[in-house]
């Protein structure tokens, strides 16, 4: 219950690197999962090259303007705002990207990375770290060229790229509606 609490998406971090056996705990974490048909139909690419991440960065930016330069409705409006700001950088600058990956097609595989993404922030959480999902990054990253560059087969859907590291301050304090029941017989 602490961390479901504290976690909150941090968009600050610290330069501060992740080392290999806290990554090693929080995929661990991941494939604890709940998974239908125990399948477990995910795959992790983990990224700590900053070079990597800057170029993953600035063509998630350039695809967004180029929706725009089409005419395309960019996807969101608010990632076209994001692009056009100098400082932006879809990764917050983090040095870790862990990226998990659909390893086939199936009703509920989205379903069970979902799941895993949600253990993985938990327990970097519960471990002081901030976490943040990217999903600016899911189109790019399943582009071929990208792909290619990543490893990650092509019959392979990214689906949960998640930043973590360090925070550098505290995120600012969110809230949720209470839930809604429809129902209760
Ligand atoms: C599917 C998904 C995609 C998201 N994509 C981004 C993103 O591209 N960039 C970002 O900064 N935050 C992203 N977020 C984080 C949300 O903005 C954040 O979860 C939401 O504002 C609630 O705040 P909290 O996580 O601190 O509770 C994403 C979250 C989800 C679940």
């Amino acid at each position: 219950m602490d961390a479901i609490h504290q976690r909150r998406s941090v968009r600050n971090y610290t330069q501060q690197a992740i080392d290999k056996a806290t990554v090693n705990a929080v995929l661990n974490a991941a494939v604890l999962a709940p998974t239908a048909m125990h399948q477990e139909p995910w795959s992790f690419v983990v990224i700590q090259d900053r070079g990597v991440l800057d170029r993953l960065s600035d063509k998630c930016e350039e695809q967004v303007r180029e929706e725009a330069k089409r005419g395309d409705f960019p996807s969101s409006k608010h990632r076209l705002h994001l692009a056009g700001v100098p400082e932006f950088h879809v990764f917050h600058k983090a040095g870790t990207l862990i990226i998990i990956c659909g390893k086939h097609t199936g009703p509920f595989v989205a379903a069970d990375c979902w799941l895993a993404a949600e253990n993985l922030m938990l327990a970097a959480c519960a471990n002081g770290l901030g976490t943040c999902v990217i999903g600016f990054a899911v189109e790019a990253l399943n582009t071929a060229e990208w792909k290619a560059e990543l490893k990650i087969p092509n019959e392979m859907t990214v689906i949960a790229p998640i930043i973590i590291g360090v925070p550098a301050s505290e995120p600012p304090a969110t809230s949720r509606k209470p839930p809604e029941i429809l129902l209760w017989k």
